[in-house]
């Protein structure tokens, strides 16, 4: 059991990283420490420069990464933790899979569709070619469990097609003739109840760092009483819960909302509705703003005790960044020598 997993230094982390990947990261750890297996968690510092960004924000946001993920339970002695910058085999890695990857599968990645918009030609090439090292990440590592939010899905599906046609183009033959596969071909991890958390000012567009309202998400970081105002004004309809889910069905805001209460509480949609359909939100939402700061109160308290020590910050990275190297040199080695590249 190979678990990999990234994360971007862009923005504030927020509840949908946190209920769409970090705790499923956090679940990961220690089922793979369980069995002998490894999680390797990243920063994906590397993917931050796609897009326009101040370099003295990006390194204060990296450290501050790293204290949220310790903060939500990632533990250091079990998981490795790092940024990809410290790692130049993620890079090495990406430059070998261009060759296999095609230009007509980036051109369909939904992501780069939404971030280029009509403006194609003013895209940094990082921009297009983001899933090709989005694929590095996980292929470098053998991953076999990916967690990740809905959204990074066809990311992950990409990463199989490359290492799929990799394995077709030039896997080396055994002895015997059959193929032995150089990749690993990964699977997503996407948890149900939380694959895609909404923004709580529109229903329709996601939860997400970019937006430019800060009431649209709730930061990891939000003290309880910003948690609650949030929730508070989030947007909603004027009706009552109902008490089946397929009454949510037109009804996005309110979806949304049950939806994190139930990933919340470790409960089904149903179960929730059971409990609060025919109630307003004047009921509902206090309950909701309760148990986001019962949840999440003590990630933040962790968190304000580790943000500040860089020292301790840098060397959990540079730890896990020499961990991570060590991992990633065998993959990249068979991948050389399987394009016939020669080194020494
Ligand atoms: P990023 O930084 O946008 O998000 C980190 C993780 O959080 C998930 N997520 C969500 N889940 C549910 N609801 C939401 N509203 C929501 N918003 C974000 C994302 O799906 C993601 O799992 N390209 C990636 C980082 C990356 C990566 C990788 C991930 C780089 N290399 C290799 C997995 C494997 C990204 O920008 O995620």
């Amino acid at each position: 059991m190979r678990v990999v997993s990234g994360i971007q230094p862009t923005g504030k982390p927020h509840l949908g990283n946190y209920l769409g990947a970090i705790r499923n990261y956090v679940a990961l750890q220690d089922d793979a420490h369980g069995v002998g297996g490894e999680c390797l968690i990243f920063i994906a510092d590397l993917h931050a420069i796609s897009m326009p960004h101040d370099p003295a924000t990006l390194r204060a946001s990296t450290l501050e990464l790293v204290a949220t993920l310790v903060a939500c339970g990632l533990d250091p002695d079990k998981a490795i933790l790092f940024n990809q910058a410290q790692v130049p085999q993620h890079t090495e890695l990406q430059w070998l899979l261009n060759g296999t990857a095609r230009m007509g599968w980036l051109n369909r990645m939904t992501q780069w569709k939404d971030k280029a918009g009509k403006n194609r030609e003013g895209q940094s090439v990082a921009l297009f070619t983001y899933p090709v090292l989005q694929a590095a990440d996980v292929l470098l590592y053998q991953a076999t469990h990916v967690p990740v939010g809905e959204d990074q899905k066809q990311h992950l599906e990409l990463a199989r097609d490359i290492a799929q046609k990799f394995n077709n183009d030039f896997a080396p033959k055994n002895p015997d003739g059959s193929d032995a596969p150089i990749f690993t071909l990964p699977d997503p991890i996407i948890p149900p109840e939380a694959a895609r958390i909404m923004s709580l000012r529109d229903g329709a567009a996601k939860m997400s760092k970019s937006d430019p309202s800060d009431m649209s998400r709730i930061n990891l970081s939000d003290d309880a009483d910003t948690m609650v105002q949030k929730i508070k004004k989030a947007k909603t309809d004027p009706e009552a819960l109902p008490s089946e889910e397929a009454g949510l069905a037109e009804r996005p805001e309110a979806r949304n909302l049950v939806g994190i209460y139930a990933a919340l509480a470790g409960q089904s949609v149903e179960a929730v509705l059971g409990e609060y359909g025919g109630q307003g939100f004047g009921a509902f939402k206090p309950a909701l703003a309760e148990l986001l700061v019962t949840n999440l109160g003590p990630i933040r308290d962790r968190f304000v005790a580790l943000k500040d020590d860089s020292e301790a910050l840098d060397a959990i990275l540079a730890r896990g960044a020499a961990k991570a190297r060590e991992r990633g040199t065998p993959t990249l080695d068979s991948v050389y020598r399987a394009l016939g590249l020669v080194r020494h």
